[in-house]
């Protein structure tokens, strides 16, 4: 267990807002950043005092060990405002679980639960003033954690950042997406890093996504790694899919994240009385529903795009076209979801948290 020298939080407040400087109906996905952020130090075998400061540039060294080894995880999590200004978040206590876990991995430190939380709430309270109400609209807040010692030998540093930055967005992706079915790249491999969000997960998913793009698809849906057989998750999101009226979707394990959507989605469909298969589902498996036509829906679950619809998959240069279909299991989880977190329904799960 990691000890921190003070709880106490310390906070520097800026001077003058830049919220005027925002058009708030042009947002580009996590560019713009509000005033505040949250930095708390790792050094000498103790987190040192957790700060609020404002958002800016910070010096750190280019020896810094993060730049060599990509030792560094984050969180993606988010702020809703419902139409009385009251502000939620969803399931933070998801996040920190899963950032030490990832940490764990990375062999980070692990960060302590009660000042995360603390640090959160008061960091989201300070900045309340830029979630926009309206559905679509919130603050997406990235927790992340960075390797900062000086060194590049390749051993783990003894020096980290542990940091909360907070951007408001609009709907990750407008429409459904294309997604080509991998045949060649993996985005994880058994007793890797799968499970966890260790940034270099994302970072190698870009080359292979551009291929995809060349071709027409926005996303990837990854095959395990031994066979490309299994079909894991989609972009950077869970994936679901809908054989007749069954739910199914990837158990987690070590290649596939445990991703707070997917297991609010499972559980939601169970409340719903859906019928739900945990369990792997094989690309040959895929092509002979969609042939029978029981291939009703696929779509991606992720913080960030919520539920987002899959409209065609490409496999082995033949590209497949999704039934439109009047009762969307992915439209009503979307709206169930966001009604949720809007606070615009009874909240049966507990999931809802008030930033008082
Ligand atoms: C999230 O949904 O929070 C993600 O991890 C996606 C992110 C890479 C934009």
């Amino acid at each position: 267990m990691n000890t921190i020298t003070t709880k106490k939080l310390h906070i520097e407040r800026v001077t003058t807002s830049s919220i005027h400087e925002v058009d708030f109906t042009n947002l580009v996905f996590g560019k713009t950043f509000t005033d505040h952020m949250f930095e708390c130090d790792f050094k000498d075998g103790s987190w040192q005092t957790p700060t609020i400061k404002p958002y800016g540039p910070m010096m750190i060294s280019p020896g810094a060990k993060v730049f060599h080894y990509g030792q560094a995880v984050f969180e993606g999590m988010k702020a809703y405002k419902d139409d009385n200004d009251d502000v939620f978040l969803f399931r933070p206590e998801q996040n920190i679980e899963r950032i030490n876990k990832s940490s764990m991995r990375m062999a980070i430190p692990e960060f302590p639960v009660d000042v995360f939380m603390d640090a959160l709430h008061t960091l989201v309270g300070m900045d309340k003033d830029w979630i926009q109400k309206g559905e679509g609209n919130s603050l997406y807040l990235r927790p992340f954690a960075v390797a900062t010692e000086v060194g590049v030998s390749a051993s783990p540093s003894n020096e980290y950042k542990f940091m909360i930055l907070m951007a408001p967005v609009q709907a990750y992706y407008k429409g459904a997406v294309k997604v080509l079915i991998a045949e060649k790249f993996s985005r994880s491999a058994s007793g890797g890093v799968g499970a966890v969000k260790a940034a270099g997960n994302y970072g190698a998913q870009f080359y292979p996504t551009a291929l995809a793009q060349e071709k027409g698809f926005q996303q990837i849906i990854w095959t395990d790694s031994d066979e490309h057989k299994y079909l894991e998750e989609a972009g950077t999101m869970n994936v679901f899919f809908r054989i007749n009226d069954t739910l199914i979707t990837a158990p987690v394990s070590d290649r596939i994240l445990d991703g707070v959507t997917r297991k609010s989605i499972l559980e939601m469909a169970k409340f719903n009385g859906i019928q739900t298969q945990v369990r792997k589902l094989t690309v040959e498996e895929l092509i002979e529903a969609e042939k029978q036509g029981s291939l009703k829906e696929i779509f991606g679950a992720g913080t960030a795009a919520v539920v987002s619809l899959i409209s065609h998959f490409g496999y082995k240069d033949k590209v497949y076209e999704l039934p439109k279909v009047e009762d969307s299991y992915a439209s009503s989880f979307k709206k169930q979801l966001m009604d949720l977190q809007y606070n615009k329904t009874q909240d049966p799960f507990g999931w809802r948290v008030e930033v008082k």
